[in-house]
């Protein structure tokens, strides 16, 4: 995909589970075709005070903050996991388009296999998140990122804008190789006992099953829009979801929020799943079936 050699088209999603290289070490035995990293910054971020994660009916709602090590501390992970022969995707971001710039260089001579540009955090300050809310700046990160990648480049959008196609565009326009869709969606729990909102941060990013039409969705959208591919994520619990999103369009998937239950190995079920229903109904390859359910 756009460059990125899979053994399978699943993947974890940036900030589940996969935190450090041990850990992200066990998503690829657990049957990833490649691992995706933490969000990571130029300098380390604490992140927001707990509580920064609720579980709510059907998914969850997260508002970390992106705490991370910063992206140099992260280079000697990368080269380890490399040394174990994982392919690593690394996620990141900046806190401005120069920050984007340096942090990708710092990633790419890490030897990283591809970089997923984070432009769509709906928890932090605009410039770090959701300056992906824009056409404009979505371009110019995007742009600035290719510059000095050795690697393919993917941006991550937000379901939170009026139009994603938009974005997209803006991001193919840049040069972007991929796109990830999407981000978790904004939302709000409230605890009627104590009457307060119960994230630190009020708001919060909605994930799970619950997220799960809107994330298919956009990547539909996104598909009839673009001709770059995508990675589709949002509520993917098993292998069925994961087959929805490549006939929506996608041509690899990434899970988050199911792995906090069904651990490790639900990266290798899914990736069987799949490839049990591609030989069941007399398919060769996951691209015979990429965007069939648009028709024509
Ligand atoms: C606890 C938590 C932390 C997350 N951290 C990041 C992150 O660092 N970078 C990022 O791009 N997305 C982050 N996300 C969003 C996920 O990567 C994913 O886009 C979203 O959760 C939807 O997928 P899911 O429903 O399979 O979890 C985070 C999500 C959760 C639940």
């Amino acid at each position: 995909m756009a460059g990125l050699e899979l053994r399978n088209p699943t993947m974890n999603a940036a900030g589940v589970l996969g935190i450090s290289a041990p850990l992200l070490k066990r998503i690829y035995e657990g049957g990833a075709g490649a691992v995706v990293t933490k969000s990571l910054g130029g300098p380390q971020r604490m992140g927001h005070s707990n509580p920064t994660l609720v579980s709510v009916e059907g998914g969850a709602l997260n508002a970390m903050g992106l705490p991370n090590p910063g992206a140099e501390y992260f280079v000697e992970m990368i080269r380890e996991l490399k040394g174990d022969g994982v392919p690593v995707v690394a996620s990141f971001f900046g806190g401005s388009i120069e920050e984007f710039r340096d942090v990708a260089l710092v990633l790419s001579e890490a030897g990283v296999d591809a970089l997923e540009v984070n432009v769509s955090c709906p928890n932090v300050a605009e410039e770090m998140g959701m300056l992906g809310a824009d056409p404009m700046n979505t371009e110019k990160v995007t742009e600035a990122v290719k510059e000095v990648a050795k690697s393919p480049v993917i941006v991550k959008l937000s379901p939170n804008v009026t139009d994603i196609c938009e974005i997209a565009r803006a991001a193919e326009r840049g040069g972007a190789d991929a796109i990830t869709a999407v981000n978790t969606l904004k939302g709000l729990a409230v605890d009627a006992d104590l009457r307060r909102p119960i994230l630190t941060n009020v708001t919060g990013g909605l994930s799970g099953p619950a997220l799960k039409p809107v994330a298919l969705r956009c990547v539909w959208e996104i598909y009839e829009a673009v001709e770059i591919p995508i990675i589709g994520c949002g509520g993917i619990s098993n292998w069925r979801d994961a087959v929805e999103y490549l006939l929506s369009g996608a041509t690899a998937v990434e899970i988050g929020t199911a792995a906090m239950d069904g651990g490790f190995d639900i990266y290798g079920k899914i990736a069987e799943g799949i490839r049990e229903y591609l030989v069941e109904n007399g398919f060769k390859e996951v691209k015979d079936i990429v965007g069939l359910a648009h028709g024509g």
